[in-house]
């Protein structure tokens, strides 16, 4: 399968906005690109879903249940909100899904929930599914304070089941840069040995993100 997992090092962190924006440009520099989630949970009324992101950002070409196969109400793990529904998430069927979005389209982009050992099944976390889909996997994380650890963190537990790396992401999650954003690179550069593949602008109108992002990862991430 061709294409991407994108993971994060938390919620919250940007994974959609790369996401969508590495779809967006790989479909301008026409491949057949679309977006994944396999499981949304908690979805707020009134803004687009993950999934319904995706879907626009992949030019509409499948239908929402295609991109996500499951859906759950509570704000939570899809693990535990599938659970409180009474509803068991199939790895198996989350893998059939990517593989049937595989065929119909040249490079599949799956954006996980949360971060890398989240629960997606009672037995599988969302590593177990990256590996399952023989993706490489790139890593969103913030770009000030904290991101040193989780990325590290991040970066080691994906080195530790073999999984193949695509890349760092340092993405800016608020409008005012804290003081370690001048330095997390080097220091993640340092402890993973991997240099980060950008440092993402903090954009406000949506447009103009959408098109800064996009530009920026398309130069560094071919998948
Ligand atoms: N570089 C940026 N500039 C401006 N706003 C951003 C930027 N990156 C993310 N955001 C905003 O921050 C919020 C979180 O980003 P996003 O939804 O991509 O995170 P996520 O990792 O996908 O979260 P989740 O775990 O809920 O899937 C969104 O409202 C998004 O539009
Ligand atoms: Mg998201």
């Amino acid at each position: 399968m061709r294409g991407l997992f994108v993971t994060g090092t938390d919620t919250g962190v940007g994974k959609t906005e790369v996401a969508c924006a590495l779809v967006r440009a790989a479909r301008a520099a026409g491949v057949d690109a679309v977006g994944m989630k396999p499981a949304q949970s908690g979805h707020v009324p009134g803004e687009p879903s993950d999934a319904e992101r995706l879907r626009e950002a992949s030019g509409g070409v499948e239908p929402l249940e295609a991109i996500c196969p499951y859906t759950f109400a509570a704000p939570l793990a899809p693990a535990a909100a599938a659970r409180l529904e009474g509803r068991e998430v199939s790895l198996a069927r989350v893998v059939d899904a990517a593989r049937a979005l595989a065929a119909r389209h040249a490079a599949v982009v799956v954006e996980g929930a949360g971060g890398l050992l989240v629960p997606l099944t009672a037995r599988e976390t969302h590593a177990d599914l990256a590996a399952a889909l023989g993706l490489p996997v790139l890593v969103v994380a913030r770009a000030g304070l904290g991101t040193v650890n989780h990325t590290a963190l991040t970066v080691e537990a994906l080195e530790r089941r073999g999984l193949a790396v695509a890349g760092i992401v340092l993405n800016r999650t608020g409008p005012e840069d804290d003081p370690s954003v001048s330095l997390n690179a080097a220091e993640i550069a340092r402890l993973t040995h991997r240099e980060p593949l950008a440092l993402l602008p903090w954009e406000p109108d949506i447009a103009r993100r959408a098109r800064a992002l996009g530009s920026i990862l398309a130069a560094k991430i071919q998948f």
